[in-house]
């Protein structure tokens, strides 16, 4: 099959993901990252352990009203619920559509600077996203990860990089009929203010796009999942909600084409509460661009989940997990209320964070 077989169902797919008040769950934590949330609350990182805690999610009634899609690690894809039944099974009943982390992780970038790397995963990525599709898989990710540093990065090399392994993944994936999430990440890492993060994330979306088209990606049939436009974690001057929501707003209308139909932000390290507050900011904003502005949040909706379960108590888990998806719905609209959903405000930040 190619993308001009798929060319309708990719856009109907995107459309279907970036719908109003809904938004994506991203459970795709590869085994270790996953292992080190486990540890948090003193669960063991064993396959069941695993299979219990994305099963919870998985299960919690209604959650199909505030998330469209589920991103899955290549494992859960695959792995049948504790009581037998497909994951994507799960998903399905819960209205919500499966999606699958297709990037091999992070490599080191030869010839650019120290903490700039390339994502790896594109041999054979057409044969393997066809049978993720086989499989139930309708979507995609792929993380590209850029830094603001000091001495200069990211680097014109880095830029070029990661834009062209975006796009090439993107057109990789939409051969086989997933539509491609494009994430360029720029990490919270430094001492950069908002307005050196704005410049260099102008550069990198409009970069990502002109490798896009040379690639001869349908955008229609993709989304976009950029941070959000904020200053370095070790910046004194802390910007205001408010301008950060004007300011990642200016970022995507500088950048980013009508014809893609939404834009899911990721949470980067922010803290559950400030995830919904920026969000829902911006959907207050009168915007020129009119993509719908929603979130694919891992860490901003599962932190209270994980800690509220403990490893067994699944009423719990599921009740924060909602809580938080309906306060991120309502921010996907721009209703949300701060504080009117229980949240945390413990900050997720980690340096150097790998997914
Ligand atoms: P966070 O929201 O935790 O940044 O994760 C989203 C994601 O999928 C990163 O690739």
């Amino acid at each position: 099959m190619t993308l001009k077989y798929y060319a309708e169902e990719l856009k109907k797919t995107a459309k279907a993901l970036a719908q109003n008040g809904k938004g994506i769950l991203a459970v795709d934590e590869s085994t270790k990252t996953v292992g080190k949330r486990l540890a948090s609350i003193n669960v063991e990182n064993t396959e069941a352990n695993r299979k219990a805690y994305r099963g919870m999610l998985f299960t919690a009634k209604g959650l199909g009203e505030f998330i469209s899609g589920a991103i899955l690690f290549e494992e859960t894809l695959f792995q049948n619920h504790p009581d037998g039944e497909p994951m994507v099974k799960k998903l399905e009943t819960l209205g919500i559509i499966p999606g699958i982390k297709v990037d091999k992780g992070l490599q080191p970038l030869p010839g650019a600077k120290n903490v700039e790397t390339l994502c790896s995963g594109l041999d054979g990525l057409v044969a393997r996203a066809a049978d993720y599709y086989t499989q139930g898989a309708r979507f995609a990710k792929w993380r590209a990860v850029l830094q603001i540093t000091e001495d200069g990065c990211p680097t014109n090399l880095s830029i070029q990089e990661n834009a062209w392994g975006l796009a090439r993944y993107a057109r990789s994936v939409q051969e086989s009929g997933l539509v491609p999430i494009i994430e360029p990440e720029i990490l919270m890492d430094g001492s950069h203010d908002i307005k050196k993060t704005a410049e260099v994330q102008e550069e990198v979306i409009k970069q990502v796009y002109m490798a896009c088209q040379l690639n001869g990606v349908l955008l229609e049939g993709t989304l976009l999942k950029p941070s959000m436009t904020v200053q370095g974690a070790n910046c004194a001057t802390k910007a205001k909600p408010e301008e950060v929501a004007q300011m990642t707003i200016r970022t995507m209308e500088r950048s980013v084409p009508a014809s893609v139909p939404g834009i899911v932000f990721l949470s980067g390290g922010l803290s559950e509460e400030a995830a919904s507050i920026y969000l829902n900011l911006m959907n207050k904003l009168e915007r020129k661009g009119n993509w719908n502005v929603g979130f694919s949040y891992g860490r901003a909706l599962q932190h209270s989940c994980l800690k509220a379960w403990k490893g067994t108590n699944l009423e719990e888990g599921q009740k924060a997990l909602l809580a938080r998806a309906q306060a991120n719905s309502e921010a996907s609209k721009g209703i949300y209320v701060a504080g009117s959903q229980p949240s945390s405000d413990e900050a997720l930040f980690v340096a150097g964070y790998s997914y």
